[in-house]
């Protein structure tokens, strides 16, 4: 069947070049001359991706795409936005509105064509990889070692599952050399080593859970294998094969992923809801940020599920948060403050200040940024049955809303 394509532009010439070169593609194309009326038929036209003109009269196309992104349909639907004007202005402000790519005119109808195949095939991956228990991925990343990834990760998958008292798995995929485990004090009994001599397709739910290692909170660790060698014997069949029986199994997969671009990473970044990209207020950290981003927007990562999180592993001054923001072309979300007695000594003791968010102000920090990036669902609703550590993001929420 062929794929539906909304265009919208005021300018009915335009509307019948686009419609034109989009029809000789194959695709079957809907056309609607302002804003209202794109709102007004979208739901019933049913469109696989939206080409969005920016000037418009009555209302320009960021208003459109915010308000097509409140519609439950039309959420998740691709749209491409079109503008005369080049700015990067225009083009944070679109993907702030929830565009998922941009393009300026005058374009070359191949180049419209090739972006319109890209985003459909991504929105087709993302529909069929759909989990049966809607679990969320979240990937931590950073392009250099050192910054925090691990830490991140660990504090991370602990938050999510003292606030939502769900099932939370933290899954270290450096291979050949991942930490998880020992942060977390955790002896390494099983490893992914254990599952590489299985065929990939006989791996299934009791193989997996019985290589999970368990910590006293209740957190499960897929840990690393102890020697790099070990490491090498994962295929990456074998990693898609348990990434997915834990989607079904649980309700948060946290990836700790290598400092590289590997066929490892990538395959963690296809599987990821939202990636947290760590970095230290530096200048290589900068560059390497700024690469990662990069290679994202070629993957076709959209950067409204990127966030970055700022982390001060060092003492002594680094660069100011707005020239870095500005290099980056990206807001920091999360801003985490040098604590080398909480986070080191909490390595050393294999406890992460977020279990200790009672006392320790960057346990505190660590639960609200979990909370912050937690599935939709669980923040729209008060759980049947709120955890101290729901309470407590709560309460911070509520004492911040205070003061202001
Ligand atoms: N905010 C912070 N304040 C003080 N020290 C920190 C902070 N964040 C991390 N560290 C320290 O930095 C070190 C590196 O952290 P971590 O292991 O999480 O980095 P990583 O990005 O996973 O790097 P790699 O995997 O290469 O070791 C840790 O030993 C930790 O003690
Ligand atoms: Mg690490």
């Amino acid at each position: 069947m062929a794929e539906r394509i909304l265009a919208i532009d005021d300018n009915r010439v335009n509307l019948k070049v686009v419609s034109a070169s989009l029809e000789k593609g194959g695709y079957k194309v809907g056309t609607a001359q302002s804003g209202p009326e794109a709102l007004k038929i979208v739901n019933e036209f049913h469109p696989d991706l939206i080409l969005l003109d920016i000037n418009m009269p009555d209302m320009d196309g960021y208003e459109v795409c915010r308000r097509m992104r409140k519609m439950p349909d039309v959420a998740g639907t691709p749209i491409i936005m079109l503008t005369a004007n080049d700015t990067l202005e225009e083009k944070i402000k679109g993907f702030e509105a929830g565009a998922d790519d941009y393009l300026t005119k005058p374009f070359q109808p191949a180049e419209l064509i090739a972006r319109i195949g890209v985003l459909l095939r991504r929105a087709a991956r993302v529909h069929q990889e759909q989990p049966t228990t809607n679990s969320k991925f979240s990937a931590v990343f950073s392009l250099r070692g050192g910054v925090g990834v691990s830490v991140m990760a660990a504090n991370l998958a602990a938050g999510y599952h003292q606030i939502w008292g769900q099932r939370v798995v933290l899954v270290d995929m450096v291979l050949n050399m991942g930490q998880s485990a020992l942060m977390l004090n955790l002896p390494l009994r099983n490893t992914w080593a254990d599952l590489a001599s299985i065929p990939p397709d006989e791996i299934d739910e009791e193989l997996v859970q019985n290589v999970l290692l368990k910590h006293e909170s209740g957190l499960f660790v897929l840990a690393a294998p102890r020697t790099s060698v070990e490491g090498e014997t994962v295929h990456i069949d074998s990693i898609r094969r348990v990434l997915d029986v834990l989607r079904a199994k649980f309700s948060y997969v946290i990836l700790d992923l290598p400092h590289d671009f590997s066929d490892v990473t990538l395959t963690g970044l296809d599987y990821a809801d939202d990636v947290i990209l760590m970095m230290a207020p530096e200048l290589a950290s900068v560059r390497a940020t700024v690469g990662a981003l990069e290679v994202f927007d070629t993957l076709g990562y959209s950067r409204n599920e990127i966030h970055v999180a700022m982390n001060w592993i060092f003492e002594r001054k680094g660069l100011a948060r707005g020239d870095i923001e500005n290099v980056m072309k990206k807001k920091i979300s999360f801003m985490i403050p040098y604590a080398s007695e909480s986070i080191v000594t909490s390595i050393n003791l294999g406890v992460p200040p977020v279990l200790e968010a009672e006392t320790s102000p960057v346990g505190a920090l660590f639960e609200d940024i979990a909370y912050n990036i937690s599935k939709e669902e669980d923040r729209e609703n008060r759980p049947d049955e709120p955890t101290v550590a729901w309470r407590r993001v709560l309460a911070r929420q509520k004492a911040r809303q205070k003061r202001k």
